[in-house]
């Protein structure tokens, strides 16, 4: 080939790879572990919020316009307004998250939009989460931290910072998916007795090897020395954990949140701690996150982290990469590895 025919031959076929990365224009709403930016900045046109804080709502609807997909996080919210906004070419939204209470998957199904998480990969170091808090809290470990730096440490005592003992109590988990499996399956390490609630019950087999009883919630309110939110939020989850169900659970349980903060009625919590209806709770999300209810954190006998469940640096790398396969796939009009939509396609 002449130099000539060759420049022009490059020129066309970087014509023809600009208008195929004009058809992908993609909005990731916060950066990703590189790993996923890397994926997707071979395959598509970005546009990047690279601030280290949420995007804000005003400029999430003016950036989304005319993208093809939209990666987001579990702080955007993703309704009818933000599809709008990006208009009919929007194919797919990847969340960097496996709980996507804030898309409206109803809307975006309707529309043949095809929505992506990532669930699995954080399955573990979200257990890992549960137990850290349930520990921590249990062992009053954050309240000794504490006492240290403030050089409050006086010498050995035997009565200093008493707190619950695991073996052969009751773990009463809420919500037996993937997360909660885990959680139940570090139990036997423990030497503690699982209960769990949830709409589906488990086989019989999956019971005998977890070593785990379905009881309604009321009995698993009741008789549960440690009680941890596994759940997805939902209407049906929606301050599920009252007023009424905290004045069930023993004075002496504790209660553990790593699932959505509005599963449990966050003020009816703070009333509950400050009252004594139980005796602690260990946090890592918030009904009106990042904010803390009115006297939650003045209280000793909780532990708080700000979200931080599947915030270990292999699983987010996985969740980043999930995330580019799951927008990649639906750009393609592909189904997404992980979909939470599939009837979506049929819209398509
Ligand atoms: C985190 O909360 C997640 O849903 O991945
Ligand atoms: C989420 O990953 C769950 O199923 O618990």
């Amino acid at each position: 080939m002449s130099q000539v025919n060759s420049q022009i031959w490059t020129e066309k076929k970087d014509d023809l790879r600009l208008l195929k990365m004009e058809l992908r224009e993609v909005l990731i709403t916060r950066r990703i572990p590189e790993p996923g930016m890397a994926m997707i900045s071979r395959e598509c046109k970005i546009r990047l919020w690279d601030e280290d804080r949420p995007i804000p709502r005003e400029k999430l609807l003016e950036m989304a316009k005319g993208v093809s997909g939209i990666v987001c996080m579990l702080t955007d919210r993703i309704d009818a307004v933000a599809m709008d906004s990006a208009g009919a070419g929007l194919k797919v939204i990847a969340t960097m998250a496996v709980g996507f209470d804030n898309i409206d998957i109803n809307e975006a199904t309707r529309r043949g939009i095809v929505v992506g998480n990532t669930p699995g990969v954080l399955t573990d170091a979200t257990a890992d989460l549960t137990w850290a808090l349930m520990l921590s809290l249990g062992r009053r470990i954050v309240e000794g931290d504490r006492m240290m730096r403030k050089r409050g440490f006086t010498g050995w005592s035997p009565t200093l910072l008493l707190g619950a003992d695991f073996a052969g109590k009751t773990l009463g988990i809420i919500g037996m998916g993937r997360i909660g499996t885990a959680v139940a399956k570090r139990a036997s390490g423990f030497r503690m007795r699982v209960i769990y609630f949830d709409p589906n019950q488990l086989s019989p087999e999956k019971e005998k090897e977890l070593n785990a009883r379905s009881v309604s919630l009321l009995d698993l309110l009741k008789e549960s020395d440690f009680v941890c939110l596994h759940c997805p939020l939902s209407k049906d989850t929606f301050h599920l954990i009252g007023e009424k169900e905290l004045g069930m659970m023993k004075k002496s349980a504790y209660l553990i949140n790593v699932s959505r903060g509005a599963v449990i009625d966050e003020k009816a919590l703070v009333s509950a701690l400050v009252n004594g209806k139980i005796a602690g709770a260990a946090l890592d999300v918030y009904e009106q996150e990042p904010e803390l209810s009115a006297g939650l954190a003045e209280l000793d006998n909780v532990v708080l982290v700000p979200h931080i469940g599947s915030a270990s640096i292999d699983t987010r790398n996985q969740m980043a990469v999930m995330t580019a396969q799951n927008l990649i796939a639906g750009l393609a009009g592909e189904l997404p590895p992980f979909c939470v939509n599939p009837q979506a396609m049929s819209k398509g």
